[in-house]
C-alpha cells in the first residue's frame, strides 16, 4: 500500500527539489493550511458555533460583514503574525496593509487574503472558502530596508510565489500552486492533516459548462451577451452543442468545480456600476485563482488582458473575470476583440 502525503511532506518534499521553494515559504503555507483547519471547525459548528449571521458592520467595500468574515480574518491574522516569515498581510475585510507587529520578527513575504469568499452561502449552508495570494517584498537596495506600504503589495500577478484557497464544502479541500503545477488535499478530520488527493491537476481546453449570474444579463456589455447567447443557442446555435449552466455565488466553489471538470467562469464588468471595473477584487481573488487555472492549462482575461499582467495601482481594485476552459476563454476574450 502506498503510504499517504501529507501536506507536510509534500511542500517538504518542494523544499527539497531544487529552485523551488524556501524553508520560510514553507513555513507559511503550513500556518496558512492550519489556519484554515480553525476555519473549517467554526464553519462546521455553524448555528451550534453562533457564528451564524451579520456583525452589523461593513468593510471597505461597503458590504455588511459576516460573522465569519471576521472571525476567519481574525484566525489568519493570529496565525500568521508571529512566525516571523511575513512583512505585511492584507485582506478584503481590512481597509489598510497590516504590517506585522514591532513586538515579532517581520520576514519578506506579503500575504493577501480573502478569508471568507462566498459570504452571502454562510447562513444557507453553501460551499464557501478562504483564498490567499503570497508575494514577495520587492526590495531594490539590499543596503536600506524601507518600511512596508501599501505600494509593495501592488505587484501583477505574475510575481506570485504562491496561491491556493481552501473550500469549506461537503469536504475541506485545500487547493496549492507555488508554480509546479496544482495539487488538491483533502481534509482528514481524524487525523487532523491535509492529504494530496489530486496532482497535476488539468483543465480540459472544451467544456459544454458556464458560470456566470444569470440574472445580470441586461447589464452586460455585447461580447458577454454574444457568447452567452450562443451557449443557449445549444446544438442549434453557431457553436454546435448543448450547454449546461452552474452557478454557485462562492466563487471559490465555482473554480473548484472547473479545476476538478473544466468550465468556464464570468464575473464580467456590467452597466449597473459603470465605473467599476468588475465585482471581484484583483488582488486576492481574481489573481491568486488565475494563476490556479493556469497552472492546470486554463486561461483567465479580462476580456482584453491576462489578468496576471493587470499591473493594479490599489490594493482592493476590481476587475472583470473570465477564466477556466482556455478555448472557451480564448473565445470571450476573441469577442471582445471585434468590438
Ligand atoms: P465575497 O463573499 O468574498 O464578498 O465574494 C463573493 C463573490 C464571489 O465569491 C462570487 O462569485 C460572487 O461574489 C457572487 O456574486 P453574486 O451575488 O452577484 O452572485
Ligand atoms: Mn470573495
Ligand atoms: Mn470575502
Amino acid at each position: 500500500m502506498t503510504s499517504k502525503i501529507s501536506l507536510t511532506r509534500y511542500l517538504v518534499e518542494q523544499q527539497r527539489a531544487e529552485g523551488h521553494i524556501p524553508s520560510e515559504l514553507r513555513l507559511l503555507l503550513e500556518v496558512v493550511a492550519r489556519a484554515c483547519k480553525s476555519i473549517s471547525q467554526a464553519v462546521n459548528k455553524g448555528a451550534l458555533g453562533g457564528v451564524l449571521g451579520t456583525a452589523g458592520s461593513e468593510n471597505v467595500q461597503g458590504e455588511v460583514q459576516k460573522k465569519l468574515d471576521i472571525i476567519a480574518n481574525e484566525v489568519l491574522i493570529e496565525a500568521n503574525e508571529w512566525g516571523g516569515h511575513l512583512a505585511a498581510m492584507a485582506s478584503e475585510e481590512m481597509d489598510e496593509i497590516l504590517p506585522i507587529p514591532n513586538r515579532y520578527p517581520a520576514g519578506e513575504y506579503l500575504l493577501l487574503f480573502d478569508p471568507l469568499d462566498g459570504s452571502s452561502n454562510i447562513d444557507v449552508n453553501v460551499s464557501i472558502g478562504t483564498i490567499f495570494s503570497v508575494l514577495k517584498k520587492q526590495n531594490d537596495d539590499p543596503t536600506k530596508i524601507d518600511p512596508v506600504s501599501t505600494k509593495d503589495f501592488l505587484q501583477p500577478g505574475r510575481q506570485q510565489v504562491a496561491a491556493g484557497y481552501c473550500v469549506y464544502g461537503p469536504q475541506t479541500t485545500l487547493v496549492l500552486t507555488v508554480g509546479d503545477g496544482v495539487a488538491m488535499f483533502t481534509l482528514d478530520r481524524e487525523q487532523g492533516s491535509f492529504v494530496l488527493t489530486q496532482e497535476n491537476v488539468t483543465i480540459p481546453a472544451d467544456t459544454q459548462e458556464f458560470a456566470i449570474n444569470m440574472s445580470n444579463m441586461r447589464h452586460w456589455d455585447e461580447p458577454v451577451k454574444r457568447y452567452i447567447d450562443e451557449c443557449l443557442e445549444g446544438a442549434q446555435g453557431p457553436r454546435g452543442k448543448n450547454f449546461n449552466m452552474r452557478w454557485i455565488a462562492s466563487m471559490v466553489a465555482d473554480v473548484h468545480r472547473i479545476l476538478t471538470r473544466g468550465g468556464v467562469f464570468l464575473y464580467p464588468w456590467d452597466k449597473r456600476e459603470p465605473n467599476k471595473p468588475g465585482k471581484l477584487r484583483l488582488m486576492y481573488e481574481a489573481n491568486p485563482m488565475s494563476w490556479l487555472i493556469e497552472q492546470a492549462g486554463g486561461a483567465a482575461t479580462n476580456g482584453t488582458q491576462r489578468i496576471m499582467d493587470i499591473a493594479p495601482t490599489q490594493l482592493h481594485q476590481r476587475v472583470s473575470v473570465i477564466l477556466g476552459s482556455k478555448n472557451e476563454v480564448e473565445r470571450v476574450t476573441a469577442y471582445h476583440a471585434k468590438v
